[in-house]
């Protein structure tokens, strides 16, 4: 991912792909010509690299030279095209063939075809690199596109965003979704995970979603991913990824303007771990970070032992239950130690200490996200 201005972009075509897909036009235009030397004229800024990558894949002699006009300003096409730099040769008897970046809405070849009325050429083509069917509104041909792409705004290759990003050899996509925190909050029975998910959703303006509470809510409400869950239950059988991961898509489409999310009590597999992956990148963002709150088993067993005089659950006091769900803990979350680790996402924290002293060693890695 990369962040133009305010914006964040995410990687969208890459520099390989782009030079397969200028060789193939260099070699369909040049079988397309015969012996003739063609004259290619690049539309400035944006077509500078495409340019230059053509003419240098392209087998046959040829002239180059370029024209400038403007009209894109931030990320919308402007009606006003400007005319920087015009013809500067004469063109009578040639055959032309303009090599654009993208096409857009057309205005910008609108504008070129107007150039061309006059100029006597004896054949005008039209290549583009990028072009955007669902926005292009004018019935002029396009002889030669190399990759059509959505409406969405693009950057790279030439292309920029407000100035900056005509340096980069591959393209980049805007996100839809622009930045959020997301964490995978860790940490075994009695590591204090509820106490400093609710201080790190406040400092952090996050959603808290507990697999627990969703669960439940779901239930209760008898909604449909409620219903079908407890379906399972009654049969004392596990629920399957599926439902848990299509309650928590809809709590998180439900927020899809929240800051980010602090996911807690999932997920607990591998499996899981992938479909919110998935879930993440349908909305362009991704987990930034498992944090796991680390306590040596004594205090754990003497915190939770201190709870259970108070809380009446019963599995909290018993130290040898107690002992059994942290090995189990362990048990469970190494795979995913492991799966964060990979993709260096993984930070422990030392939960010993006061609660504010934990918020804060949580808010450090946090903050340099
Ligand atoms: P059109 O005149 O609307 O067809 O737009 C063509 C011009 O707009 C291109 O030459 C680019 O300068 C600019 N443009 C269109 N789409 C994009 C994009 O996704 N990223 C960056 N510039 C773009
Ligand atoms: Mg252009």
């Amino acid at each position: 991912m990369i962040k133009l201005h305010d914006l964040y972009f995410k990687p969208f075509i890459s520099e390989q792909e782009i030079l397969d897909v200028v060789t193939r036009m260099a070699n369909d235009i040049a079988n397309d010509l015969g012996d003739e030397i063609p004259v290619f004229i690049g539309i400035l800024n944006g077509s500078f690299m495409f340019v230059s990558d053509f003419v240098k894949k392209f087998p046959k002699p040829c002239e180059v030279t370029f024209i400038k006009l403007a009209s894109y300003e931030g990320l919308k096409s402007t009606d006003d095209i400007q005319r920087l730099i015009g013809l500067t040769q004469d063109l009578t008897g040639r055959t032309v063939i303009i090599l654009e970046d993208i096409i857009d809405s057309g205005k910008t070849l609108a504008e070129v075809h107007r150039i061309f009325k006059n100029e006597n050429v004896k054949e005008l083509k039209i290549a583009t690199l990028f072009y955007k069917p669902e926005a292009y509104k004018k019935d002029f041909k396009l002889h030669y596109v190399g990759i059509e792409i959505p409406t969405k705004f693009i950057v790279g290759y030439g292309l920029d965003f407000d100035g900056l990003g005509r340096d980069l050899p591959e393209v980049y996509q805007l996100k839809t979704t622009q930045h959020m925190t997301n964490i995978v909050l860790f940490g075994p029975p009695g590591a204090g995970k509820g106490t400093q998910a609710n201080f790190l959703k406040e400092k952090y303006n996050l959603i808290h979603i507990s697999t627990g509470d969703v669960f439940r809510f779901n239930i209760k409400n008898e909604t449909a991913l409620g219903m079908l869950a407890q379906s399972y239950m009654d049969k004392g059988e596990l629920v399957p990824d599926k439902v848990t991961i299509d309650m928590l898509a809809a709590e998180v489409e439900k927020n899809a303007d929240a800051n980010g999310f602090i996911f807690d009590g999932f997920p607990r597999t591998d499996a899981q771990a992938k479909a919110l992956d998935d879930l993440l990148d349908e909305k362009d963002s991704e987990i930034n970070a498992m944090i796991a709150l680390e306590v040596n088993d004594k205090i754990l067993v003497e915190r939770l032992l201190e709870r259970g005089k108070t809380s009446g659950r019963p599995d909290d006091a018993d130290e040898n239950i107690i002992r059994n769900r942290v090995k189990e803990y362990y048990k469970k979350t190494a795979i995913l130690k492991d799966y964060y680790k990979a993709q260096d996402k993984y930070y422990g924290v030392d939960g010993v200490g006061s609660i504010e002293e934990i918020t804060q060693r949580l808010s450090k890695v946090i903050d340099q996200l």
